[in-house]
């Protein structure tokens, strides 16, 4: 038998682990039984939203740039600035696809498409990990307007979240194939001797192709040019700036 913070744990794990939440009403140790509702969920999500704000996510996978290397560049002050921007970016974007996804996931009624997005999200920690580690090394912080990307990309998510499994989807979709064409970018621009920093956008690369693939296996819809559009702009936006801040 659980213990009441036992039970509370195990609640969380499976609510945050699968985003299935029929089967995740644990039976207490005073014999009563904790039913999940509401008020839960946004407390689950506001805690996950403050471990990828504050940088307490970990990665699962090893870092492709192999062990952290604090300050050990063959890099020149300005080389390192421009691979700073670059890997700030890259986190942002990785700040921005961690709350889309969530966003998406929470509204979602559909528990296949659901798992297929927090599947995507789960990566997508690692990346967000793997990009912060390389702004340590670069002696560079993350961007300041993290809190607001994250919640208007929450906010954009839960939108697409109800319009429909092939539309949630194609938004997935989508949203991978623009971060592809952005990775392809920061390979090209990245200081031709900072393997490091191109190591994990490689390995980003081929992750962010592999949920690309899968939304369009799982019948991804494709998505209106003015919504495709919006996306684009909205991402020069955020490029723009995180660049710099
Ligand atoms: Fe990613
Ligand atoms: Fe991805």
């Amino acid at each position: 038998m659980l213990n009441a913070q036992e039970g509370g744990l195990k609640w969380l794990k499976i609510y945050r682990g699968a985003g299935v939440m029929q089967d995740s009403v644990p039976q207490l140790g005073s014999g009563f039984v904790r039913r999940q509702g509401m008020f839960d969920a946004v407390i689950a999500e506001a805690d996950i939203a403050l471990q990828v704000l504050s940088g307490a996510v970990r990665a699962k996978r090893p870092n492709p740039a192999g062990v952290f290397l604090p300050s050990s560049q063959d890099l020149d002050a300005s080389q390192k600035r421009h691979a700073a921007g670059l890997m700030r970016v890259n986190h942002v974007g990785e700040i921005c696809a961690q709350a889309l996804y969530r966003g998406q996931s929470a509204v979602c009624q559909d528990v296949a498409c659901k798992g297929l997005l927090l599947d995507a999200a789960a990566e997508e920690v690692d990346h967000l990990a793997w990009c912060g580690q390389r702004l340590v090394e670069l002696d560079a912080r993350p961007s300041v307007l993290n809190p607001i990307w994250y919640a208007g990309s929450f906010l954009l998510g839960a939108l697409a979240g109800r319009s429909g499994v092939a539309h949630n989807l194609g938004f997935m979709a989508e949203t991978e194939r623009q971060v592809e064409a952005h990775l392809d970018s920061h390979l090209e621009r990245l200081p031709a001797q900072d393997d490091r920093s191109r190591a994990i956008v490689l390995e980003m690369k081929a992750d962010e192709i592999k949920h690309r693939k899968t939304a369009e296996n799982h019948g991804a819809a494709s998505l209106p040019a003015p919504v495709k559009g919006l996306m684009g702009a909205i991402s020069r936006i955020m490029t723009s700036t995180a660049y710099r801040i």
